[in-house]
């Protein structure tokens, strides 16, 4: 899975680790893609001669937070949660809310109780709640406790602001709430 991480640092450990995987996937206990469960966290530890060490902890984390409408559910919308879902142990789901979907030019086909309904069905997520307003991602980040904030690549740098970790996730090929908009328009109506 292709990643882009707000840590310079972090990305450059991911990579190096993917290399090493190709080598000896002992190294890292499972051959990549699966290792898609990395902590970018940096502790030091004390060498023998007193200087500290950076070293790198891998480990899922505890909470993580991802944004969308998800409107007219689709496997795109299945696949960014069930790998956001494999880097942490509870997932929250900020659903935007109808009102704030308009304020975007960007009215959804389905209300927010049937989006979230649909997520519901999809159970990839542990917690939905009502995203208001895109300005307060930073506010949802610190309420929830989310440790690492998740987006498709069509997001890049958008969020690098909020205070825990960001992870930007490859886009699904081919799939879109507005592709499905425009088909649906070009199909005859119902009879
Ligand atoms: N997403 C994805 N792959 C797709 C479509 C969406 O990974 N093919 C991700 C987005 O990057 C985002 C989340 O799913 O992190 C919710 O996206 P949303 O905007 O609700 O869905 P889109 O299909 O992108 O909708 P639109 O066409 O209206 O932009």
């Amino acid at each position: 899975t292709n990643m882009f991480c707000k840590s310079k640092e972090s990305y450059k450990y991911y990579s190096e680790l993917k290399t090493a995987a190709s080598v000896s996937s002992e190294h890292i206990g499972q051959q990549f893609p699966n290792l898609f469960y990395i902590k970018f966290h940096r502790q030091t530890t004390e060498t023998g001669d007193g200087i500290e060490e950076p070293i790198f902890i891998r480990d899922k984390y505890s909470k993580g937070i991802t944004f969308g409408t998800f409107d007219l559910f689709h496997y795109g919308h299945n696949n960014i949660l069930a790998r956001c879902k494999n880097f942490c142990n509870y997932l929250y789901i900020g659903l935007s809310s109808d009102e704030l979907n308009e304020r975007k030019g960007k009215n959804s086909v389905d209300n927010y109780e049937k989006r979230k309904e649909v997520i519901e069905c999809a159970n990839l997520g542990d917690e939905i709640f009502k995203e208001e307003s895109l300005e307060q991602k930073n506010d949802y980040v610190i309420q929830t406790g989310a440790e690492i904030l998740m987006m498709g690549d069509d997001w890049i740098g958008a969020f690098d602001w909020v205070s825990c970790d960001v992870l930007y996730m490859e886009r699904t090929p081919n799939i879109s709430t507005t592709l499905l908009k425009t088909m649906m328009k070009i199909l005859p109506q119902e009879v």
